[in-house]
Order: C-alpha cells, then sequence, then structure tokens
C-alpha cells in the first residue's frame, strides 16, 4: 500500500474529554410538518437492506429509464449507482416542475447593494434561458456531451443558468470558486483540459465594483504557458447590455454572453439522456499534496442524493423559500443552493455579497423581505455575526422553521446562541457533517425525528454506516475515544473518482483500511473521510477536525502544502511550513512559517511578496494571519521539518520534549520572536 497520500495519525488517537451536553427537541409544529417522521426509517436503512433503501431516493427523481441495476461493484471502489438508467439533471430541476409551477420563483437572487432589485425568476424563465444558454454552448461555442468547461463566476443568477445549461447537453462543469485567483482557475483549467471559460466581468463585494475578468486573461495566459489551449472565453456581464470591467475584450476569443445569445433566442434543447454515471461535473477540493483533486460527481447517484437530503434532511418543500447562505463555488452551494432544492421545487435564494453588507443586520433584512423559512450556513459566519450584532436578529420578523450548520466543528456555545437568537428558539437544526467527495450528508440528525446535541453532528443519516478505527484498523467502540471515521458502506453521493488520477483515489480514500485490494465486496473497502471523530453512547458522532494536512479556514478547505507550494514560488525562500492557529470567528487561519536562502537578508519587503505570492496563487482566503521569517526549522535528525512545534509555537502551547530534534535550540529562538510580537 503507497502512503503517498495517507499520513499516520497518532494525533488521532486522542482520549477527548467534553462534556454531554443535553438534548434540544424538535417542536411539534415542526415535527407536524416535516417530510420524515417515522422512525422505521432506520430499520428500513440498516445494512441487511443496502443497496436497496437508496432507490427510494431515485424514485425522487424523474427518469427516462430506469436502472437494471441498483448498484454495480465490479470495479472496486469505483461504484457504479443506478446502473443502465437514464436522466439528465437539467430535465430534473427545471422541466418536469413547469407544468404545475412554472409561475413560481425557483430563484431569488439578490444583489449587494440594497438599492437594486431583488431578482425572481420563476420557473419557466429559468427554462427559457437554460435553454438559450445551452444553445449557444453547443452551437457557438461548440461543446458537447462529455467535454469540460471551467466557470469561474461569482454568485449571481448566471451562475446556475450555466451550470444547468451544461447539465442539459451533458457537459461537465468544473465551476471554480470566485474568490480564487487567475492561477488557481488556470490549474483547474489545465487539468481538466477545458477549452471554454465562462466568466462574468464584475462583482460587488462590501460594496465595491470588482474587475473579475482580468482574473479570466490571466488565467488563459498561464494555461496556454502550460500547453492548454483556451479558445473562447465567454463573459456575462453583471448589468446586461453594459460592460463593467476595465480589463479589454480580445477579439475572436472574448464574447459577452449577452450579446451573442441574441441569436439564440427562443431556441430549446431536448436534454441529453445521461446515463447515470456519466459524470455531472468537477468539483476541486484540497488534499495532502499541493496539486488540488478533482473529485467527479455522477448525474444519477448524486442528483439522487442530493435531493434524499434535501427532502429528509434539509426538509425542504416545494412552497419553502430557501436559503443557503454559502457559495456556488463550493460543494455546499452546488448541493443545496443548486442541485437539491430545484430538484425539489422549492425557491433558492443566491446572495451575491457578504452577510454584514452594509450592516450586520443586512442578513435578517433579507430572510425578513423574502420570508425565507429554512436558513443555512457555516459556523464562522454564526460566530461573525454573533459578535457584530448579537442583538441584530431580534429586529427583524422573519421565522425560521429549520436552520443548518455546515463546514466545521460548531462551539456549543455558538451553536445556543444560533439556536436561541438566529432561530428564535423555534428553528430545527441540524449540524452536517460531510465533503466536497461525498457530494451530500455522512452524519446529521434526522430532524422530524431525533433530538439535537449541541457540537454534535448526530448519528449517521439513513443510509450512512459509520464506523470508527484505530490506526491498525481495530474498530473503536468506547465512547470519547477519537479515531479516523470511515463509512462502511457506499452511497449514491459518493464521488467517482479523481479526475484523471485513479491512483489517487484509491491510495487516499480507501487503501487504508481496505480489507483485500482483490475483493469486489464492499464491505471490504470502507471509506476514510479524513476526520478524526469520536462517538458518544447515544451513537452521536462529534467530528474533530482533520487528520492530513488539510486545514479549515473559514470553513473553506485549504492545503497546507497548496500555501507552501505557493510561498516557494518566492525566490528568496528555502523552506516553508503552515500550521493552523485557533480563531475566533475564522475557526482556525494558517500562520506561515519561511526560511531564506543562505545569503538573503530579511526584510518587510519579502514577507510582502510572499504574502502577494500566496494571493496570487490561490486567493486571499488563503493569506496567512503572520508570516514569521525564522533562521532555520525545526528538524528531526532525518530532516522532517516539525511542523508540531511550531503549531505548537503559534498556538502559545507546551512544545514539549524537543531535545531529540537536530536542532533544539532553534525552538527557542522562534518561541521568542513569536511569543514576544
Ligand atoms: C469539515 C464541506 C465538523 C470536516 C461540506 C470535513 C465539518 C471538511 C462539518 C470537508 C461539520 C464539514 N462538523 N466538521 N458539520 N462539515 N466539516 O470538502 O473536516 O469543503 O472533512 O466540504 O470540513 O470540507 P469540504
Amino acid at each position: 500500500m503507497s502512503t503517498k497520500d495517507v499520513k499516520k495519525t497518532t494525533e488521532a488517537q486522542i482520549a477527548v474529554h467534553w462534556q454531554e451536553e443535553d438534548y434540544y427537541y424538535p417542536s411539534s409544529q415542526f415535527t407536524g410538518q416535516a417530510n420524515l417522521t417515522d422512525p422505521s426509517i432506520r430499520k428500513r436503512f440498516s445494512l441487511d437492506n443496502f443497496p436497496d433503501y437508496y432507490t427510494e431516493f431515485a424514485e425522487l427523481l424523474t427518469w427516462y429509464k430506469y436502472w437494471d441495476e441498483v448498484l454495480d461493484t465490479s470495479d472496486p471502489p469505483c461504484w457504479k449507482w443506478f446502473k443502465g438508467g437514464k436522466l439528465n439533471a437539467s430535465f430534473n430541476c427545471i422541466d418536469r416542475h413547469l407544468n404545475k409551477n412554472k409561475n413560481k420563483t425557483a430563484i431569488h437572487f439578490v444583489p449587494e447593494l440594497e438599492e437594486e432589485r431583488v431578482d425572481h425568476i420563476t420557473y419557466q424563465e429559468l427554462y427559457v434561458r437554460v435553454n438559450e444558454f445551452a444553445a449557444l454552448l453547443r452551437d457557438f461555442a461548440g461543446l458537447k456531451k462529455g467535454d469540460r468547461v471551467t466557470i469561474h463566476m461569482p454568485m449571481s443568477a448566471e451562475l446556475p443558468i450555466t451550470m444547468l445549461a451544461c447539465a442539459r447537453l451533458g457537459v461537465i462543469h468544473s465551476v471554480v470558486f470566485g474568490g480564487f485567483s487567475a492561477s488557481a482557475c488556470a490549474d483547474r483549467i489545465i487539468d481538466s483540459n477545458s477549452r471554454v471559460l465562462i466568466s462574468m466581468d464584475a462583482y460587488y463585494r462590501s460594496g465595491k465594483l470588482l474587475n473579475h475578468k482580468q482574473n479570466a486573461d490571466e488565467a488563459v495566459q498561464i494555461s496556454k504557458n502550460e500547453g492548454q489551449i483556451v479558445d473562447k472565453v465567454l463573459v456575462w456581464q453583471r448589468y446586461p447590455g453594459k460592460y463593467s470591467s476595465e480589463t479589454p475584450m480580445v477579439e475572436n476569443r472574448d464574447f459577452f454572453v449577452n450579446d451573442v445569445i441574441k441569436n439564440y433566442y427562443g431556441e430549446r434543447i431536448e436534454p441529453e439522456h445521461m446515463l447515470a454515471e456519466d459524470p455531472l461535473f468537477l468539483m476541486y477540493t484540497s488534499g495532502t499534496t499541493g496539486k488540488p483533486k478533482g473529485c467527479q460527481h455522477s448525474t444519477g447517484g448524486y442528483l439522487a442524493y442530493v435531493a434524499g437530503m434535501s427532502k429528509y434532511i434539509q426538509d425542504i418543500h416545494p412552497e419553502d423559500v430557501y436559503w443557503c447562505m454559502a457559495d456556488i463555488g463550493w460543494i455546499t452551494g452546488h448541493s443545496f443552493i443548486v442541485y437539491g432544492p430545484l430538484a425539489l421545487c422549492a425557491s433558492t435564494v443566491i446572495y451575491e455579497g457578504v452577510p454584514t453588507y452594509p450592516d450586520a443586520g443586512r442578513s435578517w433584512r433579507i430572510a425578513q423581505d423574502l420570508d425565507v423559512n429554512i436558513f443555512h450556513t457555516a459556523p464562522t459566519a454564526i460566530r461573525a455575526l454573533r459578535k457584530i450584532g448579537p442583538d441584530e436578529p431580534a429586529k427583524y420578523n422573519y421565522h425560521f422553521k429549520h436552520m443548518t450548520t455546515v463546514g466545521e466543528p460548531i462551539e456549543p456555545e455558538v451553536w445556543k446562541w444560533y439556536e436561541s437568537v438566529v432561530g428564535k428558539g423555534k428553528a430545527t437544526i441540524v449540524d452536517t457533517w460531510w465533503q466536497t467527495e461525498t457530494g451530500g450528508f455522512l452524519c446529521s440528525t434526522v430532524p422530524g425525528i431525533e433530538p439535537m446535541k449541541p457540537g454534535s453532528a448526530g448519528p449517521g443519516v439513513p443510509g450512512i454506516h459509520p464506523i470508527i478505527y484505530d490506526d491498525d484498523g481495530n474498530e473503536i467502540t468506547q465512547s470519547g475515544i477519537a479515531g479516523n471515521i470511515c463509512i462502511q458502506n457506499p452511497w449514491p453521493g459518493g464521488f467517482q473518482t479523481i479526475w484523471g488520477d485513479r491512483d489517487r483515489y484509491v491510495e487516499s480514500y480507501y487503501a487504508r483500511y481496505c480489507k483485500d485490494p482483490n475483493s469486489k465486496d464492499w464491505r471490504d473497502w470502507p471509506y476514510l473521510a479524513g476526520d478524526a471523530a469520536t462517538r458518544s453512547e447515544d451513537g452521536y458522532y462529534r467530528i474533530l477536525g482533520r487528520i492530513d494536512d488539510v486545514i479549515n479556514v473559514s470553513g473553506h478547505r485549504l492545503g497546507t502544502k497548496e500555501i507552501e507550494s505557493a510561498a516557494l514560488v518566492v525566490e528568496e525562500i528555502a523552506e516553508a511550513a503552515v500550521v493552523s492557529v485557533a480563531h475566533d470567528i475564522k475557526g482556525t487561519e494558517p500562520d506561515l512559517y519561511v526560511a531564506l536562502k543562505p545569503g538573503i537578508e530579511s526584510s518587510d519587503e519579502i514577507v510582502q511578496k510572499v504574502s502577494d505570492t500566496i494571493c496570487s496563487q490561490i486567493g486571499k482566503i488563503a493569506k496567512p494571519r503572520k508570516i514569521w521569517l525564522v533562521p532555520d526549522m525545526p528538524k528531526t535528525r532525518s530532516g522532517k521539518i516539525m511542523r508540531r512545534v511550531l503549531g505548537s509555537i503559534s498556538n502559545s502551547q507546551d512544545v514539549g520534549d524537543v531535545m531529540t530534534l537536530a536542532n533544539p535550540e532553534i525552538v527557542e529562538t522562534i518561541k521568542n520572536m513569536v511569543q514576544n510580537t
């Protein structure tokens, strides 16, 4: 077994002590209307009934052709769900709702500037716009089933329109978070071999109109240098008909969508009949090495899974106004702004800007004005809203029946504020633990049935059977002992592979606990999630954080190796090490230690250069809290940088015994430097 992408996790083998929190129960008003109140669900979704229970989710969709086989395990661990079945995601999210609901709002787009009008797009309008754009993609951009397209766009109604137009044609979309740099966008263009880039000229962030088109130019140039030619850049306009960027359009390469689309007005495109296992999209995420991995998600399994999760865990009904305050550029936005809510014919809210612009009451005004009744966000946003506007929610007249937290562990104190102040004591909360790779939830309570427990994600969602292993592969059954959380069974939302790198897929997620690499029995292939967790007596899981070199900054997943590689681009830098530091709002943030090449003098300019390079290589979200220029790194005798020692220094914790290091004296020097600043 290769250990290229998998780390030993003795750090996870720590006993954790935390106080068991009291249960909170859903109100009878909530359970009275909940989609799922039948406690026998757990029995129905027990492993004895695997994999057939997942047909309940598949039946939420409309199929052109039913599947021949629920689960094909002939090529482990690349599972094929609903094999032989045919469907189209765009049809399921739009066309099938038109009969009864064409005049209903599909998307509420809320611009950041409060003086601009909210755009309410009906299902019929969504249908028209998706069809016209699909015609443009097919006939103007020459795209066809199986091609990949990179989409680097901000939060806008045009982003889901673009995604759904791709899905209609069977074109595989790869959406890059709008806040990522041109260079990060280029990496994804190259890896997916996209020859078309879809962008937008500008967008608002904290009241400023940012020039986004510039990123497209740089990304295309970087891709070209690496041998990937982008021959068309399609540019949406923030204000249709008006160009809001100073970056010139390149002739014969860049085209305004709002001009070209006029040639396709009135066009209708028959949705491609896709096999369930045909890929729907790629979503890149961080891992242990510096290179992001393109998680490949399927059409049938993924859509069935997010529809199931949206219905039973998010409790979405068609009459709900659902606001997931994430970015569509992350998996949460794909599953719970776009595909899940639209598959269920709900109204989904897309907000362009920051939740606290222009003031701490903004989110609650949006909730009030649109009468949002389901709200979904990350602990980092909850902490920020609590810090700057603890009394704001009470000033607005909105009513949430259901709220979600996602993306990082939530402190019980923050959870309780969310429950009592944001939820006004009336909303049922789900703490959903999952990942880019998993498509939908792994752990959460079922909101109409199971009580909530602050700080705990709850049991596996129906159908998901978690298990905790120690480093030697023994199951940990004792409560309160941490280990590596794995999932025993495949599930339809799970990604199919890493784009172009099946070996890395197997090594990163399955090799560690695989019982027999030749086995075609799914029971031999537990999925390694990469998080440490404990289970308490009641079967609820508490997620403790990553066991690999991934850090979670404001709910954004970043690889420490990605940040280190970016720092090493600066020619004066010899070595770089990233550690995570606790932060009261962001959860954690990166601290960067760098050692200079011999003969180079430390200076503020170098620090600035490193910081600028990280922002240009990855994006502002990866900017370190502090960059420490150190004379040398603490190292083991074999020359390995001891990141654990640096982490203790950054977090003002005891560094422990360092006498076995090759250079123990450096620890004191670094400590003085960091702790006296
Ligand atoms: C973390 C985001 C605690 C975890 C959907 C996971 C969480 C990583 C939770 C995936 C939660 C996500 N409680 N930790 N409810 N949800 N995480 O791929 O470490 O951006 O492995 O997917 O976020 O991040 P990703």
